[in-house]
């Protein structure tokens, strides 16, 4: 993830300091580098560095430098760790163009060694490097014209939008395939932007570039052209924003704007995970002999989720613990033959790196998975997977536990398809139900938010409550009892829905909360119904959350009780399904209760001691 922001004056006016505010209301995008490129006496010069816009603007003492066309970049690092060298935006061999990008290709390793051949100077690990030399190539071809987008689009994969500073023209070029991308006007600029939020005060009038379309930017406004290279009519909005919400891009709270990032994090994720790390990391589990899963907190919850994939996908049996456990009781049997998964979107959680400290001298192999590749669980792991949902700022965890939980079925995937159990066609199968399920979140999440909004103000009632289910969706029970307690200050614990009779159902009474996930698999589904009418019979608070097209849950919301209808998936994704309105359910709770949803009291985002 990544934030663009980009302005050219109509007349000779100075946009350095234009550039510079949008990229600082960009950095919750990522602000592990920033960087621009400028015109200065129609030669391009970047500037860029490790850090946010501020510090490198200090550094490099940008507002001493003068442009009337800039194109700059704020970076959140998936590609190559954030050093100045990653930072963008980068140019071609000749420097005749600069490239910033937001999002990830999928094939930047296959592309990136082609160019190499091709004798190409790449000099950093960042997959938008690649852009600017396969620009090289294409440079004195028609843009506009249908052939050079299929070209652009042929050969790079993923999930992408970049933008192109052309020195000779004298322009900046932009497209995407799905990350977002706003151009803006006013009488004296003409500006792009990832989020239509920091166009705020420079530009009266906006717009939205479609998937497919090529925009060009110059001082006298923009052309847009479809992806058959037909010129189409520039269509604008007058800019009327909120500006309180300017520094979260459009929201109240990170923690909703976050939720709501879900289905497009996990579309980063699925781009950004190489294919030959992945297999590399396949052939660390099934070539392991023993292998444990630490995490804590909702990266456990992960965790424990995981299991049931390599399992199932693939006949392994992960032993999954806290990390902070793991050193006090699983040391005996780790030894050069272990595989330790770490999981911590931080990477720098303080139990999961002493854990890896011990392993790591007992010769085991660390798999690394994190949000942030600079981060020290990434350099101290033998092999790391980006986690790759972008910034996290709430401290409840919400994009990048789902995003976690892509990556490790990813993972089972990949170890399921070299211990030979499903074939190449099945796994592709399984990517595609990913983007299937992200598509269609995208298009339920405010239905799913309506409904947790109406379960939400009926929990608000309650004293106190339970989250039940079972099997693949039991840690589910304890990642959603987590949420409400940090989100809302609500006292609720995970049950396993087979335990619930056997001592939990004591407190279950009129101003008790019972939140039930319905289990996925229809024989559990089932054995879970009777729980459900046993609280009910009681006048307890009853939410039942599941899959929009159970039976059951139709019968149950029809017979009063309340529901959350989730998004339909495959059963492995469910729990990604599921976790949403358990997410949203959190937030509202917490927004009707007044908490500090973001930063809840005795919490840090990660605990590093
Ligand atoms: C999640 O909502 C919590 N804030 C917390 O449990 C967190 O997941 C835990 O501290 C682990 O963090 P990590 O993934 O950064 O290692």
């Amino acid at each position: 993830m990544g934030g663009i922001f980009a302005a050219i004056s109509k007349s000779s006016e100075n946009t350095v300091p234009i550039v510079i505010e949008g990229l600082r209301r960009l950095k919750y995008r990522g602000a592990d580098n920033s960087g621009i490129a400028v015109l200065l006496d129609g030669r391009i010069e970047i500037f860029k560095e490790a850090g946010s816009i501020e510090a490198v603007s200090a550094k490099l003492g940008l507002e001493n430098i003068s442009s009337r066309i800039v194109l700059g970049h704020t970076r959140f690092a998936t590609h190559g760790r954030p050093t100045v060298e990653n930072a963008h935006p980068h140019t071609d061999c000749e420097r005749r163009i600069a490239v910033v990008g937001d999002g990830s290709l999928s094939n930047y390793e296959d592309l990136r060694d082609k160019l190499l051949m091709e004798g190409h100077k790449i000099t950093s690990r960042s997959d938008f490097e690649v852009v600017a030399h396969i620009f090289e190539s294409l440079l004195n071809k028609e843009y506009q014209s249908s052939e050079f987008l299929k070209e652009i689009y042929s050969k790079m994969e993923g999930y992408f939008s970049f933008a192109v500073l052309e020195a000779e023209k004298q322009r900046i070029i932009a497209t995407t395939n799905g990350p977002k991308l706003f151009y803006g006007l006013s009488d004296k600029y003409v500006l792009l932007s990832s989020s239509q939020y920091a166009l705020h005060g420079f530009a009266d009038q906006y717009g939205e570039l479609s998937p497919g379309e090529l925009i060009i930017l110059s001082k006298d406004g923009p052309t847009i052209y479809t992806s058959e290279g037909l010129a189409k009519q520039v269509q604008s909005l007058p800019l009327q924003l909120d500006p309180i919400l300017v520094e979260k891009g459009g929201y109240k709270h990170h923690m909703l704007r976050e939720i709501n990032e879900v289905p497009e994090a996990l579309l980063r994720t699925l781009s950004s995970v190489q294919k030959r790390y992945l297999n590399l990391a396949g052939r660390l589990v099934t070539g392991a002999d023993n292998i444990y899963i630490i995490a804590n907190g909702t990266s456990l919850h992960a965790g424990m989720i995981a299991s049931y994939y390599f399992s199932e996908l693939a006949g392994i049996s992960p032993i999954v613990t806290s990390a902070a456990e793991f050193p006090l009781y699983y040391l005996e049997n780790v030894g050069p033959g272990t595989l330790v998964i770490a999981i911590s979107q931080s990477g720098e959680t303080g139990d999961v790196l002493s854990s890896l400290y011990e392993a790591k001298l007992r010769g085991a192999t660390i798999l690394g998975i994190t949000n942030y590749v600079g981060s020290r669980l990434a350099r101290l792991s033998n092999l790391y997977l980006p986690i790759a949902a972008g910034p996290e700022i709430a401290v409840p965890a919400t994009k990048t536990f789902t995003s976690t939980l892509q990556v490790l079925y990813l993972v089972a995937l990949s170890s399921s398809r070299q211990k030979g159990k499903i074939e190449e066609s099945e796994q592709k199968a399984r990517l595609e139900a990913i983007k299937k399920l992200a598509q269609s979140l995208d298009e339920r999440l405010a239905f799913i938010d309506s409904e947790a909004t109406k379960a939400a103000e009926k929990i608000s009632l309650c004293r106190s409550g339970y989250v039940v289910s079972r099997g693949l969706t039991y840690p589910l029970a304890l990642e959603g009892a987590l949420k409400l307690k940090e989100a809302s200050y609500f006292h609720a614990e995970g049950v396993e829905a087979g335990e619930f009779k056997h001592g939990p159902f004591v407190l279950v009474e009129q101003g008790f909360a019972t939140i039930f996930i319905m289990p996925v698999e229809k024989v559990s589904a089932e054995a879970t119904f009777p729980s459900i009418e046993m609280a009910r019979q009681t006048g307890a608070t009853v939410v039942v959350i599941g899959s929009e097209n159970n039976q059951k849950l139709l019968e149950l919301s029809q017979d009063g009780v309340t529901t959350i209808r989730a998004v339909e998936t495959e059963r492995h994704l469910a729990p990604i399904s599921l976790a949403v309105p358990l997410q949203l359910l959190a937030y509202r709770l917490g927004e009707k209760l007044n908490r500090p949803i973001d930063t809840p009291r005795h919490l840090v985002k990660a605990v590093t001691q």
